[in-house]
């Protein structure tokens, strides 16, 4: 469960065919933003679940430029113009985003919040170093200032003008403003299928067919493969977030530059002080188990077990130039993901780089961001892409029954089907098939979150079988 909960609003599903200018599939962050900067009654975002319980309920929604050493990474593995390009993309979305919030009057709890990188490594200490210089050679006021929590680091730097808030409070209030202006957000609404005729997009869901001009895909990772080939471009790390209670406010948030990625911030709702901790990211290919992630943030915060309310895992789109992926795929359709685990900056971003391209304006970004591009970076990592998405499907077939599994799960062959087996606490037995739907890779069980899950893509399953996150767009249900 996350630490972010979902605030009162009516709720609409779509009940008839419908012809729009603009269909944009994924209710989350930039699917919502999208919808209005296009500001268009003729367009619509249609949701499979419920707005914002994608990837923006698990965000620790820190809204920050300063994103451990992305900028070194880019200048590396591209060039420092594109880096200098991204850092200014960042510094104008973090503006963008306030300045959206006090137009509209959003009331989302987002306060002015300074951020830190630091290295917990005597190695780093250089590489913390050449980011501070990137930074301060382009204008950014930076400062060596101690870490406000006690967490072993060597060094750690600071920058202002950045900020936390509330990404459900946020986006329930966005869907009403959409609602105000009478632009429709259509949830438990899942497009099942999309063919062209006619230059017209014909997407049916379930019961009822939307005809659109236009497409744009916010869903985080599509079902599709071609012609984006996501999974030769991308990885998915997974990382543990865990909520606990704590007894003093303090206001900032903090990453740190070295793998695993360990971050924190605090929210106070209610009287109540939470600490929102983040560690253990790994590439999920790299399956590990769920509880001992877990366990790690908790000992890496030195958190008092008794004060936890929520832990939870999420899962994060990387691209090979860590850039994300926005823009045109093909006539008409329009992608906005690959957010490199920054997504609240680059939501906003990709929101208006889209918007821009549909109404035929220049954006200087469009080119930086094209989800296309090739360069450097993709061919130095074709090879990690290969082996990783091989080792991951493979693994997955063949060790079925882990050693961390527990006796209440169990994995086995039946008449030619892997049949996955889950017995709760009231000794109830759960049969799901052990094969996702997106490309066929075996799913592992989450014993923490009790769900399975795709080492492949990150699709999750419930214990029943029903898909609750794509890429798939099918069930794992025994029939
Ligand atoms: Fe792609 Fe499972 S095979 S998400």
């Amino acid at each position: 469960m996350s630490i972010w909960k979902k605030e009162e609003y009516n709720t609409n599903t779509l009940n008839k065919n419908i012809e729009v200018n603009t269909l944009i599939i994924g209710g989350g962050l930039t699917g919502l933003l999208t919808a209005y900067f296009l500001n268009d009654t003729s367009s619509c975002v249609v949701e499979a679940r419920t707005i914002g319980t994608g990837v923006t309920k698990n965000t620790t929604a820190k809204i920050t430029y300063l994103q451990s050493d992305i900028y070194n990474k880019i200048k590396k593995l591209t060039n420092k113009e594109n880096a200098k390009l991204y850092l200014n993309s960042q510094i104008e979305s973090v503006k963008d985003l306030k300045n959206l919030i006090e137009k509209e009057g959003i009331n989302c709890d987002l306060k002015e919040t300074p951020s830190y990188i630091f290295t917990s490594k005597k190695s780093k200490i250089n590489k913390l170093k050449e980011e501070i210089y990137f930074l301060k050679k382009n204008g950014i006021k930076v400062s060596k200032s101690p870490l406000p929590i006690k967490y072993k680091n060597y060094s750690s730097y600071k920058v202002n003008d950045t900020y936390t808030f509330n990404p459900l409070k946020f986006i329930t209030s966005l869907y009403e403003v959409l609602n105000t202006k009478n632009i429709k957000v259509y949830e438990n609404t899942k497009v099942l299928n999309v063919k062209k005729e006619n230059d017209i997009y014909i997407c049916t869901t379930d019961n009822f067919t939307l005809k659109a001009k236009n497409i744009v895909y916010t869903n985080n990772y599509p079902s599709f493969v071609f012609p984006l080939l996501m999974p030769l471009r991308t990885s998915i790390e997974k990382s543990h977030i865990i909520v606990s209670l704590a007894s003093k406010y303090k206001n900032f948030s903090c990453i740190n530059i070295e793998k695993p990625t360990y971050s924190c911030r605090f929210y106070k709702e209610n009287n109540k002080i939470y600490q929102i901790s983040l560690g253990s990211s790994h590439n999920i290919a790299f399956k590990q188990n769920d509880n001992k992630c877990f366990d790690k943030v908790i000992r890496e915060f030195k958190l008092n077990r008794c004060n936890i309310v929520d832990k939870y895992s999420n899962t994060d789109i990387i691209t090979s130039d860590y850039m994300p992926l926005i823009g045109k795929i093909k006539n008409n359709m329009y992608i906005s993901t690959g957010y490199n685990t920054w997504g609240m900056t680059n939501s906003i971003l990709g929101a208006k780089i889209i918007t821009d391209l549909i109404k035929n304006k220049q954006s200087e970004y469009s080119k930086l961001f094209n989800p296309k591009r090739i360069n450097k970076s993709n061919i130095i990592k074709f090879p990690y892409y290969i082996f990783t998405g091989l080792y991951s499907y493979i693994t997955s077939k063949i060790i079925k029954n882990k050693s961390w599994y527990k006796k209440n799960i169990k994995v086995h062959r039946t008449l030619g089907t892997d049949i996955s087996v889950y017995i709760d606490e009231q000794g109830i037995e759960h049969k799901v098939k052990n094969k996702c739907p997106h490309l066929g890779c075996g799913l592992i069980f989450n014993e923490a979150e009790k769900c399975w899950d795709c080492p492949c893509h990150s699709s999750r399953f419930d214990i029943d079988g029903n898909c609750i996150k794509g890429p798939s767009n099918n069930n794992i249900k025994i029939k």
